[in-house]
């Protein structure tokens, strides 16, 4: 197992991942994690973070690691740690390095293997180390850090001032195989199909002959969670889908097919007048997000009270990074932006359900990987994400069967046209949203008044902050005269170009 302690860098996630992507298990554990939680650690990475080492109160780790002959990487805030821990000096650089640098190595290094004399790597920091500690050499340097890579090879400890995990740095991957499969003789244990293995045996020992149910809405984490489950205890699951009437053109039909061949028992609820009924007169966009919230767990408690033999357990979809930015949210301990997260602490409290998470410690794209692995569409697995109170935060002001038709429809030629480009994979979100206003147009030789369609399409890594798409304007046009001609009732197409911030993705 390799450790990552994270100092709170927004890069913390990424080093986690690129070591599983080398085949080699990973966990994150916050640098208030007790030593004794590093027991089986093959090697150990401390990550950047936003901090200066010598400040007061700066976060830290115990010294010990450093002497329990564990290889250890520093990387960023990681190798000032460790620079001043072992009595070196860390201070102010004269000017921050932040982006594409030029690493010039100065010696070889078991590190550097097979890593050119000259490479990019990127960086992002203000301080620097300025002298090293006893029995460190210098290993390389840029412009800007005279000391941007340091090791004490008996000891098997590492500093980098780079980040080895942007995809930025060309020899990043080299040089965390050097560190994992060289220095740290890491085994490969770390691959989809074992985990889906390993997994359905976790799943059974701990269900034994209890029965489970898992809401599922058609997004990614929870039909992966219920084909999981399925795999591993068939019928003993129970997936509730609640139909809010809420979702995008024909997905209802599609869940419902997708879940008939999972081998679990199915629930559908035909939930949307209720919810139609309970969003009338509603506008604003956080009442609709309750009203929704509220709706969906009484209809799933009412669905769960209709089950014949009553559950022991509530599975949920629960991945890592949710798991790992409310545990930041909760402890404020580290500086990455904060998103909250419903899955996550938020069970109502009178449900009295054991809680079932089998994708808390894996990744998104490990989630999807897996989901391909137990044969779910490709469709529905790398699908972009879709949020849980689903159209209606895409219609402004009141939710109507007319607007939500209207949404609908363009949202659908969207996704096709964007198909018909081939560029899914290429953006994060991109889909219709109707506005309550309605303006003037001409159809024939009428005056029409008809709600306005915007269209965003947007780029992200993250989605704490994402880009608009340029796209050629042939392509916009191809959508406004598709929407305008194919969906009665619109007679206007907007393209939004804003990025976040400072907008958001959603309107609402
Ligand atoms: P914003 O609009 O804040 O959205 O840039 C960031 C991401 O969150 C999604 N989103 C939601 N997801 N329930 C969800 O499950 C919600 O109420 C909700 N609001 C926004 C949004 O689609 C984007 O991916």
């Amino acid at each position: 197992m390799v450790y990552v302690i994270d100092f709170g860098s927004q890069y913390s996630h990424l080093i986690g991942r690129r070591v599983r992507a080398l085949g080699v298990e990973a966990t994150l554990l916050p640098f208030t994690a007790p030593l004794s939680q590093l027991k089986n650690a093959k090697a150990i990475i401390l990550s950047g973070g936003p901090s200066s080492a010598y400040a007061v109160g700066a976060p830290s780790y115990s010294k010990q690691i450093f002497t329990l002959g564990i290889p250890v990487l520093g990387v960023c805030y990681g190798m000032q740690l460790m620079a001043q821990q072992l009595g070196g000096k860390v201070e102010r650089g004269k000017k921050g390095e932040y982006g594409p640098a030029i690493l010039k190595t100065v010696r070889s290094s078991r590190l550097f293997v097979k890593v050119p004399k000259q490479s990019h790597v990127w960086m992002s920091h203000g301080d620097i180390v300025t002298k090293l500690s006893a029995g460190f050499s210098l290993i390389a340097k840029t412009n800007n850090s005279p000391d941007a890579a340091m090791a004490n090879e008996k000891k098997k400890l590492y500093g980098i001032q780079f980040h080895p995990e942007v995809e930025h740095t060309d020899y990043g991957t080299m040089i965390l195989k050097n560190f994992l499969f060289t220095i740290a003789k890491c085994e490969k244990d770390w691959n989809i199909s074992g985990k889906a293995e390993e997994k359905v045996a976790q799943i059974k020992k701990t269900v034994g002959d209890a029965q489970v149910v898992a809401a599922v809405s058609g997004g990614v984490d929870s039909t992966v969670t219920a084909a999981l489950i399925s795999r591993a205890i068939g019928s003993q699951l129970t997936a509730i889908f609640v139909n809010h009437g809420l979702a995008r053109k024909n997905e209802p039909t599609e869940v419902r097919a997708i879940l008939s061949q999972l081998g679990c028992r199915v629930r559908y609820v035909n939930a949307k007048k209720q919810f139609l009924s309970k969003l009338r007169g509603v506008t604003f966009g956080e009442q609709k997000r309750k009203i929704i919230g509220g709706e969906f767990i009484k209809t799933f408690d009412r669905a769960v009270k209709q089950m014949k033999s009553r559950p022991t357990f509530l599975a949920q979809g629960t991945i890592y990074s949710d798991v790992i930015e409310s545990a930041a949210a909760s402890s404020g301990k580290t500086a990455r932006v904060i998103k909250s997260h419903h899955n996550v602490g938020g069970l109502p409290k009178h449900l009295k359900w054991k809680l079932i998470e089998p994708l808390r410690d894996l990744y998104k794209d490990e989630v999807r990987e897996l989901g391909e692995a137990l044969g779910l569409p490709r469709a529905l697995v790398w699908r972009q994400p879709f949020p849980g109170p689903g159209l209606a935060i895409r219609v402004a002001g009141e939710v109507t069967p007319e607007k939500l038709r209207i949404v609908r429809d363009a949202d659908q030629i969207v996704r096709d046209e964007i198909q018909r480009i081939k560029k899914e994979d290429e953006f994060y979100h991109y889909f219709a949203q109707v506005l309550s206003q309605k303006t003037v147009g001409l159809t024939g030789d009428e005056r029409a008044y008809a709600y306005p369609v915007v269209v965003r399409i947007i780029t992200s890594s993250d989605i704490m902050t994402a880009e608009w798409a340029r796209l050629p304007h042939e392509f916009l046009a191809r959508l406004s005269w598709r929407i305008t001609n194919e969906v009665k009732g619109v007679t206007r197409v907007l393209y939004d170009i804003t990025s976040k911030p400072p907008a958001t993705t959603e309107w609402e």
